[in-house]
């Protein structure tokens, strides 16, 4: 059980203002944040960050989604934070989403879900080390 997860806020919250919302849910949920930036992902940068997912059907929408606006990445830390932000954010589908996660409260669809959250503590890390250097970690 690792103490750290990473996560995303997608174009389309930021879009809609909801970033400030969905942070303070996050922090008001007991995690910390150790690291935060607001930045454009190329096609290229996205495609490699979701490069698992780049034999399903939907890998080309996700690319093309998650490079169409500025994304909120952020490194989050409390015991047991991979589970029990997945738990915070709810299931993928915001229509199958348990009431009061940030999915079912600001997801639009399966595809504009909102948030990203890392599924094991190997991702996270993996995650963590694609979007923040050490230096930027506090
Ligand atoms: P995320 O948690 O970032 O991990 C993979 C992403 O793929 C997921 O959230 C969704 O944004 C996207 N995704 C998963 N299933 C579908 C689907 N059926 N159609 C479109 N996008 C999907």
């Amino acid at each position: 059980m690792s103490n750290l997860t990473f996560t995303m806020v997608k174009p389309e919250a930021v879009e809609a203002g909801n970033a400030g919302a969905i942070l303070n849910k996050i922090e008001k949920s007991g995690f910390r944040i150790v690291a935060l930036k607001k930045v454009l992902l190329t096609k290229e940068r996205a495609g490699e960050f979701y490069e698992v997912h780049k034999e399903r059907p939907f890998y080309a929408e996700l690319v093309d989604y998650m490079s169409s606006g500025p994304i909120i990445a952020a490194l989050l830390e409390k015991d047991n934070a991979v589970l029990d932000f997945r738990e915070l954010i709810g299931a993928t589908d915001p229509s199958v989403a348990a009431k009061g996660t940030i999915r079912a409260e600001f997801a639009e669809s399966k595809a504009k879900n909102a948030v990203h959250g890392s599924d094991s503590d190997d991702n996270a890390n993996i995650e963590a080390d694609f979007h923040f250097t050490n230096g930027e970690r506090f």
